[in-house]
């Protein structure tokens, strides 16, 4: 009988949860006919706050890591420095056949680095998105990640054409669809029972959801001071629900920006998954610079403005809700979209919920 396949499945911050949720779970209920797989959880612990990764693990149903390597914050080169002298022992250890990193971060790319250099490989989830930008640090990793996968796993049309240009062989791609989207789905019914507005003191009113976390806009006081008296100006006009990102929040007080006086400004702890997607479904406007609340607008077609001067995610602005916005366009922008409808573009192919599976199978296949 042929031997099981053998994965580590890397996890290191939390955008990296809602996209190995549903490859566990398809490998969990993989019929006992096909080529058997085993997997390990590898957690590097680069987000290690309860609200940033813990929560996350009991609401999407994902088992504990069978390894943390607990690398915690530091400068860029810190981090990725330190998730790879520790991975590296891990991949000696446990010889998988597949390394299966997702999306992004940094972890995706140090975990990608040691695996091609031991000659382990390489399957890259979300491969292929690019925003052109060097200066941020997530397409930095996705060109070195997508350059040493073996399997290059795209969300859509425009990221296999962007492998292509940058010289990937055509047997390496293959278009699977968005995860996220997977996880969405199977975690609607438990999104729509929660009742964060009500903790927030909120009722049935409209409401503004704003998530921003880039350094391109909270790192700078200027640029920070900047949206925050946008959103205190938004804010008497009807409520603004802002779950902060620890970064985000250091960066505040360490500017000294004053909260004080916008009572319609909520600022709360980071939320987590099923209040997020309540939060973006009934949203009459998401102000966001995430990756992952520009795809989740558009499947909810709740009208999204991105406040960023690039996407890796064009799909989102052509066929869904998304609008790239700036802090000049801001206000324009915002009242655009309050006098327009409120449901808005549509859902792109392949958000069909099957995503993990076709990923599953490509793995088999390419081993
Ligand atoms: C990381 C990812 C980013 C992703 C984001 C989602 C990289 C380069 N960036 O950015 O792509 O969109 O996660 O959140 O990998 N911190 C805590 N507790 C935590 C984690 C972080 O307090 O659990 C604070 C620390 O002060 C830390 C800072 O946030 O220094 C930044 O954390 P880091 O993991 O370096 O990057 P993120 O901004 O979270």
């Amino acid at each position: 009988m042929a031997k099981n396949l053998k994965l580590l499945i890397i996890a290191g911050a939390r955008p990296n949860f809602m996209k190995i949720a549903p490859l566990i779970h398809a490998i969990q209920e993989r019929p006992a006919s096909g080529p058997g797989i085993d997997y390990k959880l590898v957690h590097t612990g680069q987000h290690y706050d309860a609200k940033m990764s813990e929560i996350f693990f009991g609401e999407l149903g994902i088992p504990a890591p069978d390894i943390n390597l607990e690398v915690g914050s530091g400068s860029h080169a810190e981090q990725t420095a330190h998730v790879m002298t520790r991975f590296e022992k891990i991949c000696e250890a446990e010889k998988p056949d597949w390394v299966v990193v997702v999306g992004d971060v940094n972890s995706t790319m140090a975990c990608t680095l040691v695996a091609a250099k031991m000659g382990i490989k390489v399957a890259h989830v979300e491969a292929g998105l690019r925003s052109f930008d060097r200066t941020m640090p997530e397409e930095i990793n996705r060109i070195v990640t997508d350059s040493l996968a073996d399997l290059l796993l795209t969300p859509s049309e425009d990221a296999n054409e962007h492998l292509r240009r940058e010289g990937i062989p055509e047997e390496k791609i293959r278009l699977v669809g968005n995860i996220m989207i997977d996880t969405l789905i199977q975690n609607l019914e438990k999104a729509r029972g929660r009742d964060v507005l009500k903790s927030a003191g909120l009722g049935n009113e409209d409401f503004v959801y704003v998530t921003l976390h880039r350094p391109s806009n909270v790192d700078a006081e200027e640029s920070l001071n900047g949206i925050m008296s946008e959103l205190r100006r938004l804010s008497e006009r009807m409520p603004v629900v802002f779950p902060m990102h620890p970064r985000t929040g250091k960066i505040l007080s360490e500017f000294g920006i004053s909260l004080n006086g916008s009572n319609g400004l909520l600022i709360l702890e980071p939320v987590g998954y099923h209040d997020s997607l309540y939060l973006t479904e009934h949203a009459r406007l998401v102000l966001t610079d995430s990756g992952g609340l520009q795809e989740e607008s558009t499947y909810f077609r709740t009208p999204c403005l991105t406040l960023r001067p690039n996407t890796e995610r064009p799909v989102t602005v052509d066929l869904g809700s998304n609008k790239l916005t700036s802090l000049p366009q801001l206000r324009d922008d915002i009242e655009e979209v309050l006098e327009g409808a409120d449901r808005r573009g549509s859902v792109p192919p392949l958000w069909d919920g099957r995503t993990a599976g076709r990923t599953l199978e490509e793995i088999v296949q390419a081993s």
